[in-house]
C-alpha cells in the first residue's frame, strides 16, 4: 500500500482515537507501562496522545505521527498536561535521530502498521541511551488458537480498511530485532501485549 493512501487511512480514525480517550479499553494497561517513562521521551505514532495522562510531569516528550489529523489532535490534548512537548509530522520508518538520543522510547498501537518493524524496532536501540527503556504496548496475534485464525483469516480486510496488520506476533518480532526483552505480558486472550525491553 503506497504511503499517501495508508496515511489518509489514519487521518480518518482521527475521530475515533478522539472518542477512545473517555473510554479507552486498554486504560489500566496503559497506566500499568508508561507510568515507567522518565526523562527524555520518545513516543512514536502518537496518534491523538492518549498515554499522556500516565505520564509524569517531569518528561521531555517528543511525538511523531505521520497523520496530520492524528497529530493536530495529540497537541491539542498536550494543552491539558504540564510536560514539555515537540511533535513532528514525520515517518517513523525513515525518519533519523543521532544516536543515544532519548532516555526512554514508547510505541502503542504501532508496531501492526510498519512494512519493517524490526527495522524500526533496531532504530530504537540506536536512539536510545544503553541504559534506557524501551515500552512497547501492542496488539496482535492471539494465544487463543480460535481468535488467532480468525485474525489470520481478516488480516487482508483489516489491512485494506484499516491499515494494520492483525497477525503480527509482536513478541517473535522484537526477538529478532536487537532489543532485550526484560518482561512480557500478555491480555485479554493474549492479543494484548505489554512489553519492557532495553536497548
Ligand atoms: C493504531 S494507531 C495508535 C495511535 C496511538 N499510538 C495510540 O496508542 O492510541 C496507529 C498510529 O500510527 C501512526 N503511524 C502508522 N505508521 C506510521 C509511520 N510509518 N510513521 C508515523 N506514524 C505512523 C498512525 O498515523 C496512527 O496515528
Amino acid at each position: 500500500m503506497n504511503r499517501q493512501s495508508l496515511i489518509k487511512k489514519f487521518d480518518k480514525q482521527a475521530k475515533k482515537y478522539i472518542k477512545r480517550r473517555q473510554n479507552n479499553h486498554a486504560y489500566k494497561f496503559r497506566q500499568r507501562i508508561f507510568r515507567e517513562a522518565e526523562g527524555k521521551v520518545l513516543e512514536v505514532s502518537i496518534g491523538t496522545g492518549l498515554n499522556f495522562p500516565f505520564y509524569n510531569k517531569n518528561i521531555e516528550l517528543t511525538g511523531i505521527d505521520f497523520s496530520h489529523e492524528m497529530l493536530k489532535a495529540a497537541q491539542n490534548a498536550a494543552r491539558n498536561y504540564p510536560f514539555k512537548t515537540t511533535f513532528m509530522h514525520d515517518d517513523v520508518e525513515s525518519v533519523e535521530f543521532s544516536a543515544n538520543s532519548f532516555d526512554t522510547i514508547v510505541s502503542s498501537g504501532s508496531l501492526c502498521a510498519y512494512q519493517n518493524p524490526i527495522h524500526v524496532l533496531n532504530n530504537f536501540q540506536k536512539w536510545c541511551k544503553p541504559e534506557g527503556k524501551i515500552l512497547l504496548l501492542e496488539h496482535g496475534l492471539s494465544t487463543n488458537k480460535m481468535v488467532g485464525w480468525i485474525q489470520k483469516s481478516f488480516n487482508p480486510i483489516m489491512l485494506k480498511f484499516a491499515g494494520c496488520h492483525q497477525d503480527r506476533n509482536i513478541t517473535d518480532i522484537v526477538k529478532k530485532s536487537n532489543l532485550k526483552i526484560i518482561q512480557e505480558e500478555r491480555h485479554f486472550g493474549g492479543y494484548l501485549y505489554l512489553i519492557w525491553a532495553k536497548p
